[in-house]
């Protein structure tokens, strides 16, 4: 793929070579290239702490290198992810020694990430691109920085762009070019089908609230469902947010974006799988009949559910997804959502919370997690707390009145919509970059699928 600036092997030969240092073998490093060298290195007080770039002139204005320092241990895995952004327009290959190769070219390429869609003229101008060495598997790295393209891409769509029949237009191309099936239920369909809560949340748009499901694979295979909070925006409804917590939530589409971009990852791989991907797609708006604070709903799954803030309109759409889901009893379902500010505030925007009942899972998501350089944080389906979904005049509340613990309360509201799959996980992404890093510029952010196609690849194989 072009946009993660990566060049085939043969054209070695005439690229230009990166040389990663570290304060330790700097002094030795400086010496093997030169006096000339050496003073320029030295005149740019290049120390090679993480992150450091710099330049090599040769003669003629071109260039003879660059160093790149790769800094002490315990920095940034995707520091490489810079280079991309700041070096001219060339080819770029690694000589010598670097850390972790498989590291250095993913950070490349998730680095080299940028939204233009809307800016003029972006389009045309030349990007640096690396050699990728043939033992790194150029087609796998490719493969997962596409799927977390395809998720930055979705999230960063404005919502004047990517509505609810928008996302479903990329969920079709997305299963035509994979040959998955895909079917719609969309409007009023929704409760002929019975999914009333999405239809509950959705009805207030003119863009119609909408039901995605996506299949792909052999019928027989072990089946993998995600399901995605695809609320393309939300306005809070009724409970309508104020104005700074409404500005970023075009975003609120990001576990569609999440599971589309790890679903395009799995269907490229070919894994043994029976995929399925689902998606409520609504808007949460205010209109004459929208949804209200008191409202009770009746869910797919047949429990009634007392609204307590319309704000809290995630959970509802994906009851009813993941009640369609647990229908067929996956061997494994994944829900991925920016379900709740409380996730943030207990972990901050780049540790997403997972819950899973399943303590294996469980060890084997954060070991994945750790490998990929995708971070993850288990958090507890604290049984306790279920208690406080009670509702004195319907089956369930959807929120509790305690405001404590709100990521967790909000995963225990939706275990209580899947009934009979072993494994179940539910993760609360942030999907967003607030502040610029190495491996991502501010805006939409993949979180936790490189590490669930990196289980999903091991558990089902390829
Ligand atoms: N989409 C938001 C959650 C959100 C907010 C995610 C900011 C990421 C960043 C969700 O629909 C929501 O509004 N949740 C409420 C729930 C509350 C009303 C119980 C929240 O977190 O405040
Ligand atoms: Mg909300
Ligand atoms: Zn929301």
């Amino acid at each position: 793929m072009d946009r993660a600036g990566f060049a085939a092997a043969r054209r070695k030969a005439g690229a230009v070579p990166i040389c990663c240092v570290s304060p330790d073998n700097l002094a030795d490093t400086l010496s093997r290239l030169g006096r000339t060298q050496e003073s320029w290195a030295k005149a740019n007080r290049f120390s090679a702490r993480s992150g450091d770039i710099l330049i090599l002139p040769a003669a003629g204005g071109k260039m003879a290198g660059v160093l790149f320092g790769g800094g002490a241990p315990g920095g940034d895995a995707f520091g490489s992810g810079k280079l991309p952004r700041a070096l001219p327009a060339a080819t770029y290959a690694v000589s010598g020694d670097c850390a972790d190769p498989f590291a250095f070219a993913m950070g490349w390429g998730l680095g080299a990430y940028r939204f233009s869609d809307y800016v003029k003229g972006a389009k045309n101008c030349g990007s640096p691109r690396l050699v990728v060495p043939p033992a790194l598997r150029r087609s796998d790295l490719e493969r997962q920085i596409e799927g977390v393209f395809l998720a930055r891409d979705l999230i960063n769509l404005p919502a004047n762009d990517l509505g609810p029949g928008e996302l479903e237009a990329r969920c079709r191309s997305l299963a035509k070019a994979h040959g998955a099936r895909i079917g719609v239920t969309k409007g009023d369909a929704l409760l002929k089908k019975n999914f009333p809560m999405i239809h509950a949340v959705g009805r207030a748009s003119d863009r119609a609230p909408r039901l995605i499901d996506m299949t792909w694979g052999k019928a027989g295979a072990a089946k993998v469902t995600l399901v995605g909070k695809g609320v393309c925006f939300d306005t809070g409804g009724l409970n309508l947010k104020p104005g700074k917590s409404m500005a970023l939530m075009k975003k609120d589409m990001g576990g569609a974006a999440h599971v589309l971009g790890l679903a395009a990852m799995i269907m490229s791989a070919g894994l043994k799988v029976r995929l399925r991907v689902l998606i409520p797609a609504v808007d949460n708006n205010v209109s004459a009949n929208a949804y209200r604070p008191g409202d009770i709903l009746r869910s797919r799954r047949g429990l009634s559910v007392e609204i307590g803030n319309t704000d809290a309109e995630g959970r509802l759409v994906l009851a009813d997804a993941l009640t369609l889901g647990d229908e067929e009893a996956p061997d494994l379902l994944i829900n991925m959502a920016t379900l709740t500010g409380a996730a943030r505030v207990a972990l901050g925007p780049d540790l997403p919370p997972f819950f899973t009942d399943d303590d294996a899972l469980a060890d084997a998501i954060a070991a994945h997690a750790v490998s990929a350089n995708d971070p993850l944080w288990r958090l507890p389906f604290w049984p306790a707390y279920d208690r406080w979904l009670e509702s004195k005049i319907a089956d369930v509340n959807h929120i509790t009145d305690s405001g404590f613990a709100g990521s967790m309360t909000a995963a225990l509201f939706l275990r209580r919509f899947v009934r009979q799959t072993k494994r179940f996980v539910h993760f609360d992404i942030f999907g967003w970059c607030p502040r610029e890093k190495p491996s991502c510029v501010v805006g939409g952010e993949a979180q936790g699928i490189r590490a669930l196609y990196g289980l999903i690849a091991e558990r089902y194989g390829a």
